[in-house]
């Protein structure tokens, strides 16, 4: 039943019940408002400011099928709905859907696609993205294709009649190479594919992937939209209602949902969202300036500096340069970086990133482990390699930090 109700009315059901009047025009605000009050309403039976969590499995029906347009939660739950109404407002897209990680929501994209369809992806991918690619759907008869973005005229190259998504993310997790949307949705254009961007390193408040042509946009919701280590989640974005119902179709039948209480907390963090990303790129981009010049240092890696190769390309695409900031060190050992994070105080050693605290990582050794050893070598993901995404403390603490690890 639930599945045939289409989006508009499923939304004007959602309004009645809330008694508010169809979605305010938050499509025509700009982001600062769209993170507060995006897809957002006040309760009405109390006039709670802020979306209740609503803790309930089920929902009564007044007759058989005959209900407020909620009748178990893994289909719709109020407060999922509004963090969904906001995630589709703040990537600009029709539908947005919350999940329990974001690995829920890659498998969810995933099972768009059928037997013997193909995959192009990005080569630098978070390692349990190349995981489940490789170690669980390629044991359905899909078949990835990892190559550099670098150049776009590659992907072109190994495009087939049964490539069906192309999958990236910019920057990329942890060598923040840039790929750029706009081209690579242009090659996609008029041919039947898909292209995802995950959008997890950037978020909506740095770059919008839908408004450059994409067609989903995924994120751990972990990361910068919770914005408190507080919480695993994820999101994607469809930027048509139709896509946006098949991909709810799936999410309803495999059942990866966000819990109430889980939705709750990303979707207070959005609220925050713009004025974090602007610390957190603030303090980014100066404590890649020091690490620039430190004599221990070898490579900084930031897409807000000018000795990032694809300097240009962040200028046009994203906002700000944001958190996240890698680096190797001059002598080239693993023993140095694992030396350096060990004496880290302010910085704690953990996986993760996009909270207001400061982590640090060793990626080789870390999160992307899974990666074998020989395509991490090949990639760049040196064993000296240390990734570090900086929070929104004061600039100086983080740098005195860094400062007596290094020494
Ligand atoms: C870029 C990126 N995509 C996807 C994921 C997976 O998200 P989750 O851990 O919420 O399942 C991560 C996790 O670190 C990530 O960094």
């Amino acid at each position: 039943m639930y599945q045939c109700i289409n989006v508009p009315v499923y939304q004007l059901l959602l309004h009645c019940y809330t008694g508010q009047l169809l979605n305010y025009n938050y499509k025509f605000m700009n982001f600062n408002t769209k993170v507060i009050h995006g897809g957002q309403h006040h309760e009405s039976s109390t006039g709670a400011v802020n979306v209740p969590v609503f803790l309930t499995s089920t929902f009564a029906q007044k007759s058989p099928g005959v209900h407020s347009g909620y009748e178990y939660s893994r289909a719709a739950n109020p407060t999922r709905q509004a963090l969904e109404d906001s995630l589709a407002s703040i990537e600009n897209g029709a539908r947005g859907l919350a999940f329990g990680s974001g690995l829920a929501a890659i498998d969810c994209v995933l099972k768009l696609l059928n037997p013997g369809d193909e995959v192009i992806a990005v080569d630098d991918l978070y390692g349990g993205t190349y995981r489940m690619f490789t170690r669980l759907f390629e044991k359905y008869q899909l078949k990835f294709t990892f190559i550099s973005f670098d150049d776009a005229s590659k992907i072109s190259e190994v495009i087939t009649d049964k490539t069906k998504l192309i999958w990236l993310e910019t920057p990329t997790n942890p060598l923040m190479k840039l790929v750029d949307i706009k081209v690579v949705a242009d090659i996609a254009k008029g041919k039947d594919i898909l292209v995802a961007v995950d959008n997890t390193f950037a978020t909506p408040y740095i770059q919008r992937p839908l408004d450059l042509g994409a067609d989903i946009v995924m994120h751990s919701a972990t990361k910068y939209l919770g914005g408190h280590s507080d919480v695993i989640a994820g999101a994607l974005i469809a930027k048509d209602a139709e896509l946006g119902e098949k991909l709810h179709f799936i999410q309803f039948a495999s059942g990866g949902i966000l819990g109430p209480h889980d939705s709750y907390l990303v979707l207070r963090g959005i609220k925050t969202l713009a004025l974090r990303m602007q610390r957190h790129s603030y303090n980014g981009y100066e404590i890649a300036k020091y690490l620039e010049t430190h004599p221990a240092v070898d490579k900084v890696i930031y897409p807000g500096l000018e000795s990032h190769p694809q300097y240009e390309l962040a200028k046009s695409q994203m906002k700000e340069a944001g958190g996240m900031v890698s680096f190797t060190f001059k002598s080239g050992k693993k023993e140095d970086a694992i030396r350096f994070l060990e004496r880290l105080k302010v910085f704690t050693l953990a996986e993760s990133l996009g909270g207001v605290e400061s982590l640090a990582n060793h990626p080789a050794l870390m999160t992307h482990a899974s990666i074998p050893a020989e395509n991490r070598a090949e990639l760049g993901i040196t064993d000296d390699l240390v990734r570090l995404s900086v929070g929104i403390e004061d600039k100086e603490d983080l740098i005195a930090d860094l400062e007596r690890a290094f020494s």
